[in-house]
């Protein structure tokens, strides 16, 4: 008679029949995860059934809604410290766990009930045959973390779905649905949740009666992929290299060792998997990725916290019916919560409701909403010309023009028509809080909600807090913010508050550049290559040249000491020109917007008016230089910003430069590079950029983190 195991995540019962289920119910949670102790619970219970020689068959279930999220990253930190070789000879030893298992001399059905992904396909992959649930999702999303699976999960998927499915899994890291995954083999049946144990059992039994050749499946699994086709690795690794992901080398590394494995048993190709995978995990890319999800889970967790004691807003409200406001007023609709917006003029009003309308028909188109649902959405936004009904308002968003003038009598006037307590939250980009609340009378109610553009689509929100901010209406900021979909991060109220203050020593860093020689064109290579989306002169024609020429300047005015106006500044020259970027057909580049999405071209006129500019003077840099240059002021002034506190940690600051500017991923943020970078070795960077201006003197914080062996991460 079988002898039933317990553990704390892992449990073992007989069935009928002679049957056993090896149940993962991890105590104290709410889902399973592969870490270290669940999978030597998993190996110990593996032998106990090994070790009872009357069992028949093991049925694989979880007691969860999910099946196993996957391996447990929190402990990837501290695993990553180890060797390339320590990791690899980790990761072999779980396999021999899983390899175990594998192997059992009787069929072994895997019912995926919810999320099986990362370790949890990897160890599904490992039954003899397996059932999933339709509400269920698989995937390998490892190489979103700089890496790939390393449980034998690049071995077992181009064995069981074929060499084209593992590689396309493997470099996509996509999850994908029941009916996708049982199209590409990786699962052999689907069930309706409700139905998924008696199916799976129904499964078992026909494997164990014979009718189902499950030692096939098995034997397949050992041996190298059967229809190995070079070519699927080859295309896989042409696309690569167009994409120049140098700086995220996962997917390139996986597929060539996936190529060498293909041809080789199970055991060496779990080798080549294993040793391949150490070594990815000693890249700054891995590390980077994996620091930034568990900024992700704080900034969430952080996000929860500070929306604690918020009203909750069943009516909202936006002032300003253009770019900004139209695109608040839309995304708060589309979330759930009715809103007015106002405008002055009846045309701007037909301009936000006509993009409000422009953006809900694409998601019918896409299938995402209904006809009848875009129908209830647009009506739930209420164009007008007066304050009607914003007494019953719990929060307002002011996105009227950049000028302070226009915002104090805007707000003014409108503060006899709401209630006290409505939170007044201002979308301004370069003015302070405070002076916008200072005339007011009832500053605590004022905070800013800082949107990115497009509002639809950037995640990012700087909730700011201004001196007079009142706990709760930061709070309700937060919520509000956390409903629309988007990651709220709360900032002090200072010029620029952190993301374009951040940007802003860049872009200055940039201006210099150019001023002494550097061709624009160039500087924008080399930081797409180093993993920007964009190069910082194409980045201000998307921005909009006498917008960022603007934002610049408001915002270096506020720290004169070192952020000095450019004497030579392109952008602001190309904005005279008239010469504002995408939007007017030529900044930086010319632009040809035929084809729908704007195509940029190289432009003899504004290479000509740089010229002018640079009066002769020549490029000198190394690329490696002109990296250095622009990265070492953005990194200066992320650490100032924590100097000041003007957020509350390194893994928020980090989170909003990834969100908010598309900071390049491999680098996890400006601290996480600092730190990469080692603060020593920057400090001695300020000093040997010193006659390159202010923007680059030392920050009293780095010179005390340096002096005392501190860094940013891991954070306490
Ligand atoms: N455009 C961006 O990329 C961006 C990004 C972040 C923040 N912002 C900020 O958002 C705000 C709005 O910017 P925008 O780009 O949407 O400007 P916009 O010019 O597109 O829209 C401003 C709208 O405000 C309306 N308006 C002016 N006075 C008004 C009043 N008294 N009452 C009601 N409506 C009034 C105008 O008619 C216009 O429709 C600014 O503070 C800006 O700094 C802009």
């Amino acid at each position: 008679m079988f002898a039933d195991f317990s553990g704390d995540c892992v449990r073992v019962t007989a069935l009928d029949g002679g049957l056993v289920e090896l149940c993962f119910d991890r105590q104290g949670d709410t889902i399973n995860k592969l870490d270290d102790k669940a999978v030597a619970e998993f190996g110990r219970a593996v032998e106990a059934i090994a070790a009872a020689g009357e069992v028949r068959g093991v049925l694989v279930t979880s007691a969860k809604d999910v099946f196993i999220v996957g391996a447990d990253i929190t402990e990837f930190g501290r695993k990553f410290q180890n060797t390339a070789d320590e990791v690899a000879r980790d990761v072999l030893k779980a396999n021999q766990i899983f390899v175990r298992f594998e192997d059992l001399p009787v069929p072994t059905v895997i019912a995926i009930n919810g999320f099986a992904l990362g370790g949890g396909l990897e160890l599904a992959l490992c039954g003899a045959q397996r059932v999933m649930s339709q509400a269920a999702q698989v995937g390998v999303p490892e190489v979103k973390l700089g890496l790939f699976p390393g449980f034998g999960g690049t071995v077992r998927l181009a064995r069981v779905a074929g060499d084209r499915v593992a590689v396309e899994w493997v470099t996509g890291g996509r999850p994908v649905k029941a009916a996708d995954a049982l199209k590409a083999g990786v699962v052999d049946a689907v069930a309706p949740p409700e139905k998924l144990r008696e199916e799976a059992l129904a499964l078992l039994w026909r494997c164990v009666e014979g009718q189902v050749d499950w030692r096939a499946a098995q034997q397949r699994k050992r041996a190298p992929v059967a229809a190995f086709d070079a070519m699927v690795y080859d295309e896989a690794l042409a696309r690569l290299a167009r994409q120049a992901a140098r700086h995220q080398p996962a997917a390139e590394t996986a597929v060539r060792m996936m190529r060498e494995a293909a041809t080789c048993n199970r055991t060496r190709a779990l080798e080549l998997e294993a040793a391949a995978f150490g070594a990815v995990t000693q890249t700054q890319a891995a590390r980077s990725m994996v620091q930034t999800f568990l900024n992700e889970q704080a900034v969430k967790k952080l996000a929860r916290r500070r929306a604690e004691g918020g009203r909750k807003v069943r009516q909202a409200a936006v002032l300003g019916a253009g770019i900004m406001g139209g695109g608040i007023a839309y995304t708060t609709a589309l979330r759930g919560t009715p809103v007015r917006m106002k405008d002055i003029a009846p045309a701007a009003l037909e301009l936000g409701m006509g993009e409000a309308r422009r953006q809900l028909g694409r998601q019918v188109q896409q299938q995402r909403i209904a006809q009848d649902k875009a129908d209830a959405i647009l009506a739930s936004i209420t164009p007008q010309l007066d304050d009607a009904g914003f007494d019953t308002v719990d929060l307002l968003v002011e996105a009227v023009v950049e000028n302070l003038a226009v915002k104090h009598k805007v707000l003014a006037a409108l503060e006899t028509s709401v209630a006290p307590g409505t939170v007044v939250a201002s979308n301004t980009s370069s003015l302070r809080i405070d002076d916008i609340a200072a005339p007011l009378a009832r500053p605590e109610d004022v905070v800013g909600l800082h949107f990115f553009n497009p509002v639809p689509v950037m995640p990012l929100v700087e909730v700011v807090r201004g001196s007079r901010s009142s706990e709760a209406a930061v709070a309700t900021a937060t919520a509000y913010a956390s409903g629309l979909g988007k990651t709220p991060i709360v900032v002090k109220d200072c010029p620029g508050f952190l993301v374009n203050r951040i940007l802003t020593a860049y872009i200055l860093a940039f201006c210099d550049l150019v001023a002494q020689g550097e061709d624009y064109e160039h500087i924008d290579r080399v930081l797409e290559a180093f993993g920007w989306p964009m190069g910082p002169a194409y980045l201000e024609d998307v921005v909009g040249m006498d917008t960022g020429s603007h934002v610049i300047d408001v915002i270096s005015a506020g720290y004169p000491e070192r952020m000095r106006p450019a004497a030579h500044n392109p952008i602001r020259m190309l904005a005279q020109q008239g010469r504002l970027g995408q939007k007017s057909g030529a900044g930086f580049y010319d632009y040809d917007a035929a084809g729908g999405k704007p195509l940029r071209s190289s432009s003899k006129a504004a290479r000509a008016l740089v010229a002018q500019l640079q009066q002769g003077a020549t490029s000198v840099l190394t690329d490696d230089a002109i990296v250095e240059r622009m990265m070492v002021a953005l990194v200066l002034e992320a650490v100032r910003c924590m100097e000041e506190g003007v957020v509350g940690s390194a893994a928020e600051l980090d989170m909003a430069m990834l969100l908010g500017v598309g900071f390049p991923a491999w680098l996890g943020g400006p601290l996480q590079y600092a730190d990469w970078l080692g603060l020593p070795q920057l400090l001695a960077r300020c000093e040997a950029l010193s006659a390159c201006g202010p923007l680059y003197a030392a920050p009293a914080l780095l010179r005390e983190m340096a002096a005392a062996g501190r860094k940013f991460y891991p954070v306490a």
